[in-house]
């Protein structure tokens, strides 16, 4: 029963104090309802408005990839250094614990392995098993140019629809067509086709030539994938300009759990998103974490 004794009248209307209206700081994202912009909050970092995701959603298409054999052996130990966990229900589920108190991305297309297609994609996850699972954000790849283009752009307009109906943010994965061309033409291209489609981030790959233009031109933000194990210091020098150039975070799995010392990286990885920190003072930070393990 509302307790209706002593209410006392409101004095303090503050009628000289303007209301207070920042703009939401996720690029392209000030116009989304309240919902959306508080999973994306948990997403990007309030320090940097940036992110490191650990991805470790491999093995929906390519099976137990070397560092992904064990996900609670390699993954979960990394878990309290990322800001987000990439991953697929299935891989959540079994074996992330639901007090790891971290925002998930949750992978929801699937559908072909490394024997087949790998365009050949389907929206694999109902979105109330996104809801189940507490998702701060969806996500598919799309294969621009690719043989089943149009399908994976439909997957991910079906992700857009139904997120946007439960206030869930997607993001957008360019995947590359095996005979693409990984040019600032090309993922200016594929990165603005999902932007305009309606995705709320867009995972791409840094190439050296031109990525500026590519980030210029997406009106979301743009995370960049690690893409294939490289030498650390080369991965953290591609972090580092990519973040220079534009990008707000990576979504990285094999140069973290297949580094030599994956705890390593992903301070160093953190260190250069968050804190801007150079590839050199990144690399002494994974040399020293390397030294003490
Ligand atoms: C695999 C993916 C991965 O999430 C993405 O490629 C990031 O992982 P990595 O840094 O290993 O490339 O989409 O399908």
């Amino acid at each position: 029963m509302a307790d209706i004794d002593d209410i006392k009248e409101g004095k303090d209307f503050g009628v000289d104090v303007p209301v207070e209206t920042k703009p939401f700081p996720v690029r392209g994202s000030n116009a989304l309802d309240w919902g959306m912009q508080d999973r994306l909050a948990r997403i990007f970092q309030k320090k940097s408005n940036n992110t490191v995701m650990l991805a470790f959603d491999h093995g929906y298409f390519q099976g137990p990839a070397t560092g992904l054999e064990r996900l609670d052996l390699t993954i979960r130990p990394l878990a309290e250094y990322t800001d987000v966990l990439m991953c697929t229900r299935g891989g959540l589920r079994a074996t992330m614990p639901a007090d790891i108190r971290k925002p998930v991305v949750l992978r929801c297309s699937g559908g072909m392995s490394v024997l087949t297609e790998l365009s050949n994609e389907l929206v694999a996850v109902d979105i109330e098993d996104a809801i189940r699972l507490n998702a701060s954000a969806i996500t598919t790849n799309v294969y621009v140019g690719a043989e089943y283009e149009h399908q994976s752009l439909a997957n991910l307009v079906k992700l857009i629809d139904t997120g946007n109906r439960y206030g869930i943010p997607t993001m957008a994965v360019t995947g590359v067509g095996k005979d693409m061309a990984r040019d600032q033409r090309y993922f200016s291209l594929a990165t603005r086709i999902c932007a305009e489609l309606g995705a709320h981030i867009v995972k791409s790959y840094f190439i050296e030539e031109g990525f500026e233009k590519v980030v210029a031109g997406c009106p979301v933000p743009i995370v960049i994938a690690g893409g294939k194990k490289l030498p650390e210091m080369d991965a953290l020098t591609m972090a580092y300009k990519a973040i220079d150039q534009g990008a707000h975070g990576v979504d990285m799995g094999r140069n973290i759990f297949q580094s030599d010392s994956p705890v390593g990286m992903i301070k160093a990885i953190r260190a250069i998103v968050h804190d801007g920190e150079k590839p050199e003072k990144a690399f002494e930070l994974y040399e020293a974490e390397k030294a003490s393990a």
